[in-house]
């Protein structure tokens, strides 16, 4: 397995252009299991959990070409409907082709997903959502079985505003006679690309970002070229690297108002950041004054997949922090990790509390899971002497040539 090996207190200075967005892409790979004709995805970054998608479509009967990073999926003939053990657990997103798969070929055979480790990740609101709407679903020896049948509602409230099964709900809807209202539906940027995406294709959704999405149901579906949004979670991955650095960083293929929260913070934290279409340049102060508190919410909240960068930018800040996280319930399993390069980390269920040092010291540590993973390179280049990070493979499921963007902008980090 490889490892990153970084040489800290390098100071981050330069360009990066961000990768497309990985939570955009993974729905919308599901999504052309329900086009007849050709999608082309333009610049696809080699996520693994991308690759780990398109396995799945293949296996399902999908014409799947490569041309640089243009990527071609035909799902014309698709003809299987079943996605196996092997296929569906190393990926959380293997769950969102159920509903693609039920509007496309009407039935389906379903294992269960996997994905990080931050909590226990229950599926029950994409079935429920599936069940109101008539299909019959059942689960059993690790496999969800679906039927589509009759429909039963036309309305589907969600008790929690679920990323997953709102693009679930939405994509079965897609092709599902007559119209279905979703309440109470999550509203991040991923889940207006994916609308837009299948509107596309020919879909007839209204409200994708709202708090209601209205989906008409149509025949059919035709291929399309489409450019999916761009990664805020990398760019604000990228910022906070540049906050802890005392960096000087221009990020590119960027959309600033998808991180509006976490610029308030970094601001609040010393950081000049000037913000402009496509682009932001932030300035780090030479320390950090503490953001003080950080509460993680559905979009536009602040959001749970920059959680860790932040508790991390927060070991070098002066003063005390507080974070709560509020959508997974064990989303800080790095933190045993950080603890071995001398932070300063107190947690207990939801709240975390962060000391702030002068500096922290390199050691050998493990991702444990791809943010909490990117939070230790953060440490590691902020780190006095030498950092070994293994288990990169994880690291790599959402952010792609990592290590050469970072050492592009002056780091001193290898792959070995
Ligand atoms: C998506 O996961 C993202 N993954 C996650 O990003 C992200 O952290 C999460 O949304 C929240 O924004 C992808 O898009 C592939 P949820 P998802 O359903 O859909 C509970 C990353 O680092 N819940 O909004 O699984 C669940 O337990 C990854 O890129 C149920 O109770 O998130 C959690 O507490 C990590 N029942 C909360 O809702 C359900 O049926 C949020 O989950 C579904 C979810």
């Amino acid at each position: 397995m490889d490892k990153f090996f970084i040489n800290g207190q390098n100071r981050l200075v330069g360009e990066v252009k961000m990768d497309c967005a990985k939570n955009a892409l993974l729905p919308i790979l599901a999504g052309s299991i329900m086009v007849e004709g050709e999608v082309l995805l333009k610049n696809v970054p080699l996520y693994k959990d991308v690759l780990a998608m398109i396995e799945i479509l293949k296996n399902l009967g999908a014409k799947i070409i490569w041309q640089g990073k243009n990527l071609f999926i035909d799902s014309t003939n698709i003809h299987k409907c079943e996605i196996s053990h092997e296929l569906a657990s190393p990926v959380r997103s293997s769950i969102f082709t159920l509903g693609p798969i039920l509007a496309r070929i009407g039935k389906a055979k379903v294992a269960y997903p996997g994905g990080c480790n931050i909590g226990l990740r229950p599926i029950d609101l994409h079935l429920q959502g599936l069940r109101d709407l008539g299909c019959k679903i059942n689960e059993k020896n690790g496999y969800i079985y679906g039927q589509k049948e009759k429909r039963i509602k036309h309305d589907i409230s969600l008790k929690f505003p679920s990323v997953g099964a709102t693009e679930n709900i939405m994509m079965f809807a897609t092709l599902f006679d007559g119209e279905t209202r979703i309440y109470n539906p999550a509203k991040e940027p991923e889940i207006v690309d994916l609308a837009k995406f299948l509107n596309k294709c020919g879909a007839k959704i209204k409200g994708a970002g709202s708090d209601l999405i209205v989906i008409n149901g149509v025949k059919k579906l035709h291929g399309v070229n489409y450019k999916v949004i761009y990664d805020r979670i990398e760019c604000g991955t990228f910022l906070i690297a540049g906050a802890m650095n005392g960096g000087e960083l221009v990020l590119k293929n960027c959309d600033f108002t998808h991180n509006l929260v976490l610029i308030e913070k970094l601001r609040s934290c010393g950081c000049k950041i000037y913000c402009e279409k496509g682009k932001i340049n932030i300035i780090a102060p030479k320390k950090l004054k503490s953001f003080g508190e950080i509460e993680t919410e559905v979009y536009p909240g602040f959001p749970t997949d920059l959680q860790s960068q932040m508790v991390t930018l927060a070991t070098i800040s002066k003063g005390r922090s507080l974070i709560f996280e509020n959508l997974f319930e064990s989303r800080f399993n790095y933190v045993a990790e950080l603890l071995k390069m001398g932070c300063d980390i107190k947690f207990k269920s939801s709240v975390c509390v962060v000391n702030g040092k002068d500096n922290l010291y390199g050691a050998d540590v493990s991702a444990t899971d791809l943010r909490g993973g990117a939070s230790l390179v953060l440490a590691g280049l902020v780190a006095e002497g030498y950092t070994t990070i293994s288990n990169v493979n994880l690291i790599e499921r959402g952010y792609f040539d990592f290590d050469k963007k970072l050492k592009k902008l002056g780091a001193d980090i290898k792959r070995i």
